[in-house]
């Protein structure tokens, strides 16, 4: 049981208690996010005039010595300190002495953990939008590489009208890439630096905030100390972009299940991403794309649970706040695996033009078209709806698509009818006559991809 606040107690702490209250278990993660804040305090109390020069080197490389042992794996993380931030000054004192105990000189706990928990979310929400960039390639390529994929558009999962494979890919584009926005967005907001904020109130000591903001890459500090020790906001914020893109995941894995299944056909999964049954020796399952689905739900459990702690805190710092991380770890986990291996699978699976091609013919998905082809022939719109709606029956009945239809029999349903019908309602034509902008048409959606492939460059230097 080893604390950093003995002074004033008479009595030892409940050992229950002591592990109820502790953080070690979960915060070691931020071990190398707390050194480098320290570093970078320690660095500035130098500057300030707070701590003498030689005290400053021997509190650096104390700290760095502990950094390059835990990475080498001669240190151990001891799980009876009470958080990471003890722990580190724990050592530092052990192995540099005296002048390790200044590291803490106008510091508290509250805006140390402020700093390490933005510090690691922040790499997370770089990792994340990386991860995202990786996915919108291989969309990107899927999509160039289909532009005349003929599949069926559903609403109602019932088929509506003929689209192409690149314009539905597309449609995830667009979902990832407003998904890449939002963490740009969220970087924008969280980029400040909270340390100096002190337990609430600042400190007496002339800390030198622009300083350490500026050796830990924030634009700035943080402009209000209450604010700084008590906003989780910018984890609020990344736990709800995390749970947006959990759903496009999961909508995503939706619809690669059902294409991957039996009655579907469009999509073969790659034997290195799927998995078979124990007992049943035809099966080649979807796990990943089940499980990327699955996940979702703790995601936004995540969410839900952090709000929850978060609504009812006066200002400032609360040991609830403490909450704030296992979750976020969690979900910060959960997402990245996701992606990668949504990603894999995605590259790698084969996609079935002729099952993808036969079901938008067999659909339908030319009845809207057929309907617009009367009323190019003069017929008011409600009148042609009715028409087809009639004629389409028949075909239910007859076990046909309209296009099988022969001339005389169409000219039973309308005069208007004419030879030139087959070809307007060819499954080429009606998908390569929407040409309006965002629309399946091969033309429309070359000028997409333009936009899509300056966006994917242009990304590499953003975040
Ligand atoms: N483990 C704590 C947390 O995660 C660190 C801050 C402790 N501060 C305090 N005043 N007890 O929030």
């Amino acid at each position: 049981m080893a604390t950093l606040w003995g002074g004033r107690f008479t009595k030892e702490t409940d050992q229950k208690v002591f592990d109820f209250n502790a953080s070690i278990r979960f915060d070691k993660r931020l071990a190398e996010m707390d050194i480098t804040g320290s570093v970078s305090h320690a660095t500035m109390l130098k500057r300030a005039g707070i701590i003498s020069a030689e005290d400053a080197t021997a509190i650096i490389d104390g700290l760095m010595s502990i950094r390059d042992d835990l990475l080498k794996g001669d240190l151990f993380i001891d799980e009876s300190f009470e958080d990471i931030h003890s722990f580190v000054e724990a050592k530092l004192i052990e192995r540099i002495g005296d002048a390790g105990k200044k590291l803490h000189t106008g510091r508290s706990r509250n805006d140390q953990v402020a700093l390490d928990m933005r510090l690691y979310t922040r790499t997370y929400v770089i990792t994340i939008h990386e991860r995202l960039k990786n996915l919108l390639f291989v969309i990107y390529d899927l999509m160039e590489s289909n532009l005349d994929t003929y599949m069926p558009g559903f609403t109602h999962l019932q088929k509506a009208q003929p689209v192409t494979l690149a314009h539905h890919l597309g449609a995830y584009f667009e979902m990832f890439k407003r998904d890449q926005g939002r963490l740009y967005d969220l970087f924008k907001r969280m980029n400040y630096c909270p340390l100096g904020a002190g337990a609430l109130a600042g400190t007496t000591y002339p800390l030198d905030r622009d300083f350490t903001a500026s050796l830990l890459d924030f634009y700035g500090p943080t402009s209000n100390s209450m604010d700084s020790v008590s906003d989780r906001d910018y984890l609020l914020e990344f736990l709800s972009d995390l749970s947006i893109i959990a759903m496009h995941l999961s909508r995503f894995s939706e619809e690669i299940i059902l294409w991957n299944s039996n009655e579907y056909g469009f999509i073969e999964l790659d034997d290195a991403y799927s998995t078979g049954s124990s007992i049943m020796p035809q099966k080649k399952n979807p796990d990943i794309a089940e499980l990327v689905r699955g996940k979702t739900g703790r995601v936004y459990g995540a969410l839900m649970s952090l709000l929850t702690t978060m609504k009812g805190l006066p200002l400032a710092y609360n040991k609830d706040m403490q909450e704030d991380k296992e979750v976020s770890f969690d979900s910060m986990d959960t997402v990245n695996s996701c992606l990668e291996l949504f990603t894999g699978m995605l590259s790698t699976t084969k996609f079935n033009k002729k099952k993808m091609e036969e079901s938008a013919v067999k659909g339908f998905t030319n009845a809207t078209d057929a309907a617009d082809y009367l009323v190019k022939k003069g017929m008011p719109f409600r009148d042609a709806h009715s028409v087809i709606g009639r004629l389409v029956l028949y075909c239910i009945d007859q076990g046909i698509s309209i296009d099988e239809v022969d001339i005389g029999k169409l000219k039973e349903f309308s005069e208007l009818f004419d030879e030139d019908v087959y070809e307007a309602i060819s499954l080429k034509t009606c998908v390569e006559r929407r040409l309006t902008v965002g629309a399946p048409g091969i033309e429309a959606m070359k000028s997409v991809l333009v936009e899509y492939k300056k966006y994917l460059e242009e990304q590499n230097s953003e975040v």
